[in-house]
């Protein structure tokens, strides 16, 4: 049977209310397991084992490894099982410690990858995993039915429909899809880097005859994958029940201490748990020496404002970790969300842990207007190259809603390089009050501006100078009927939109280190002290004869914030087109051809890389426009009040 989207949202609240706990123990009652009672009492079983995870990271702090096994809880549902197996859930993530040399054991049972009533073979349980009923199977040939949407949700112990064995019946293949990732793993011993922990191993088996797929299964019986930076992806086409394990290897005493721990899930759907290993999914916007700002790539490519609206009111999708780039604290567990959490020494989500040190949020800001999240990192070191991992975990909402929701276990990127300037000359500003798209480091000196006064200081200069052009484009005929504009298919919006863009970026210079070895940027400023007081040896400053070396784009820049030498990322040469194109030919004005020498002092042609200074340039530009995950679809369909529960 399958849930009508009216029906799934009732049935999420339904699941979980002490009604529910009633049912599990009449469950594990009648099938005499006496064991899991003990599961009851104040630990209360919930389907949704990453909020009990929380509780007891609460109430022990999160090093510990998770100590409760409610497997017995879980296993009494499907009695099937054989002992030491433990059956897993569509959609639901289990918990795991394993120990070196060890394998733990799990099976997807057919009933749960087909549904329990497919009589002629139809699949009636396809997408979306839900199940309306928890049922638990005694001796293969009797189904015991608990009906929790039945009238008074009264337990009916049904009579079932006989039930023909399952894996004699023919069946169309169906694909099972097995996931997990290490959220701990050995630690070293004596900080030797020089070996990473072994990784631990997947074995799958589709045989009735290999329950127990392992390390000494013959290779003919069994599929196997090693977990690749903590993190496994395995998808099987199933006819039965689907046997799976997660076998730890022997581990190095001398060097390393402490066992593994993993999530495992399965899932009829698509990978509970998932990792990217081709796109970065973030863009490096710029560093100062202390602070980076990174951001992802738009997050839709539409521009209906609904839609806009939706991803902006939703808040924050995803999070992100850094690790300094030679460091080993994530080193191994790179493509796991519950192991980069575990490990990463910083990380942005919504109300973490840095507080405002961290920081995350949506904007529209950058070319097109799209939304995108933006991740803000300060408390860096300079000279410091850094790694910058993004996981999608779906929105607060989302994750409160649909908690035991297809993919629900998140999706990791490939990670992004970038690095922190030498000097404390540039300074990265954001938030500017007219210049609402820049958001770069720009000439600076913490002795004569704080950061928010230099913001304001580029962003006046530049309004100024906007004012004085306003004047003189009222004289331009904009008004006028189309005849007798300065052009049929441009209008002073158009001028005036251009005009800002240049002017914003030509007048606020994206500030790179002096010391940088990229040519396409220009050495500014070379005669002047560095805020903390050293001049450049002459032997240096001569190097770089004539004026534009010698000063600013800007003569307020040299006298009032004094930044001392730099370098400066030009403004793209695109820009200045446009101005010229979009204006009317009465305000005068043209572009510096690139031969003439004053070109080289004031603009610069696009490349690969950052070459050139552009309203949203960033470091890394290379890749596709759009961000798109796979859980873009569920995401959507959550937005859509179409739920997707499976218990
Ligand atoms: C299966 O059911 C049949 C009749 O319903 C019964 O005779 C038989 O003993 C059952 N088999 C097992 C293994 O319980
Ligand atoms: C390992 O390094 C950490 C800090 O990097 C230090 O606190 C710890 O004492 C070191 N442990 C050993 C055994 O050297
Ligand atoms: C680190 O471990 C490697 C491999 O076991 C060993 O060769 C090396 O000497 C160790 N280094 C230190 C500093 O202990
Ligand atoms: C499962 O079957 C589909 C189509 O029948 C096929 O495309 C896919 O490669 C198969 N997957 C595996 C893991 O065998
Ligand atoms: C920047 O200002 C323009 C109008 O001047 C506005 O259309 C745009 O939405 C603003 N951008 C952001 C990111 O606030
Ligand atoms: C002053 O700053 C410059 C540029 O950041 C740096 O190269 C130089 O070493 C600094 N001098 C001192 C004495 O710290
Ligand atoms: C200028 O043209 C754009 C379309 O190119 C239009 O949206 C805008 O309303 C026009 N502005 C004026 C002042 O006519
Ligand atoms: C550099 O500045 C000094 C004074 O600070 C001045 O005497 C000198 O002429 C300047 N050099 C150049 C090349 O402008
Ligand atoms: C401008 O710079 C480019 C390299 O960046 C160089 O090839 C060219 O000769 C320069 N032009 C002038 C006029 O200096
Ligand atoms: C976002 O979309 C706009 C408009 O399509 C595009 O110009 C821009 O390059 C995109 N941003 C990124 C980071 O790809």
């Amino acid at each position: 049977m399958q849930f009508s989207p009216l029906q799934s949202r009732l049935a999420a609240p339904l699941l979980t209310t002490p009604r529910l706990l009633l049912l599990l123990h009449l469950v594990v009652l009648f099938l005499g397991s006496a064991q899991a009672v003990e599961a009851s009492g104040s630990r209360i079983y919930s389907p949704n084992k990453g909020e009990l995870h929380d509780a007891i990271n609460k109430e022990y702090g999160p090093r510990l490894p998770y100590p409760f096994d409610l497997a017995g809880l879980d296993a009494s549902l499907i009695k099937r099982a054989p002992p030491g197996i433990t059956g897993l859930l569509n959609n639901v993530r289990e918990n795991r410690n394993v120990r070196p040399g060890e394998t733990q054991h799990f099976v997807f049972e057919a009933i749960h990858i087909f549904g329990a009533d497919d009589e002629d073979g139809e699949n009636t349980n396809d997408g979306d995993g839900a199940t309306d009923s928890i049922q638990a199977r005694d001796h293969g040939n009797e189904t015991l039915v608990y009906d929790l949407n039945g009238p008074d949700d009264k337990v009916r112990l049904g009579k079932p429909k006989p039930a023909p064995s399952l894996q004699r019946r023919q069946r169309n293949p169906k694909t099972v899809y097995i996931s997990a990732t290490t959220c701990m793993q050995p630690q070293r011993k004596n900080n030797n880097t020089s070996v990473d922990p072994p990784q631990i191993s997947l074995f799958v088996s589709t045989s009735e005859d290999i329950q127990k797929p392992g390390p000494d299964t013959p290779r003919s019986g069994r599929l196997f994958e090693a977990f690749d930076e903590g993190a496994v992806k395995l998808s099987v086409n199933a006819s039965g029940d689907v046997f799976f394990s997660i076998s730890a290897p022997m581990r190095n005493d001398e060097m390393f201490e402490g066992d593994w721990n993993f999530d495992v899930a399965v899932s009829t759907d698509m990978f509970f748990h998932s990792y990217e290993v081709t796109s970065g999914g973030l863009l490096w916007v710029d560093s100062d020496s202390s602070a980076a700002v990174l951001t992802t790539r738009n997050l839709t490519d539409t521009y209906d404002p609904e839609e806009v609206q939706q991803i902006m009111d939703g808040g924050p999708q995803y999070v992100m970790f850094v690790d300094s780039e030679d460091g080993w604290a994530t080193r191994g567990i790179r493509h796991s969300m519950c192991g980069l959490s575990q490990y990463a020494p910083m990380s942005a989500k919504v109300a973490g842990p840095f507080g405002d040190k961290a920081t995350t949020f949506l904007t529209t800001r950058g070319p097109g207007g799209l939304p995108k999240q933006q991740f803000h990192f300060t408390n860096l070191d300079p000279k410091s190259t850094y790694l910058g991992i993004l996981a999608y975990t779906g929105t607060e909402t989302l994750k409160r809603q649909l908690s035991n929701r297809a993919g629900g276990g998140g999706q990791i990127f490939q990670a992004t390089q970038f690095e922190t300037k030498e000097g404390d000359n540039c300074k990265i500003i954001t938030n500017l009050d007219f210049c609402n798209e820049t958001e770069y480091a720009v000439p600076a000196n913490d002795n004569r501006f704080t950061v928010s006064q230099l913001a304001q200081f580029y962003d006046e200069m530049a309004r100024d100078k906007y004012r004085y052009f306003e004047r003189q484009l009222a004289q331009v005929a904009c008004e006028a009927p189309q005849e007798q504009r300065y052009s049929l298919v441009r209008n002073c919006t158009d001028c005036a939109v251009a005009y800002k863009k240049w002017l914003c970026s030509v007048l606020i210079p994206r500030c790179e280190d002096f010391s940088s070895e990229n040519t396409f940027y220009l050495v500014r400023n070379v005669n002047q002290s560095f805020p903390n007081g050293t001049r450049l040896p002459d032997s240096v400053i001569s190097q770089f004869p004539g004026s534009k070396h010698q000063h600013s784009r800007h003569a307020r820049i040299d006298e009032e914030v004094q930044p001392g030498p730099y370098r400066e990322v030009l403004p793209c040469e695109d820009l200045c087109y446009d101005l010229v194109r979009n204006c009317p030919s009465s305000l005068q004005f043209s572009c510096p051809r690139p031969q003439q020498a004053m070109f080289n002092a004031s603009y610069q042609v696009r490349g690969s890389g950052l070459t050139c200074n552009f309203p949203g340039s960033v470091h890394n530009p290379s890749g596709s426009s759009v961000l798109s995950t796979s859980w873009t679809l569920f995401y959507m369909a959550a937005l859509a009040g179409i739920g997707m529960i499976s218990l």
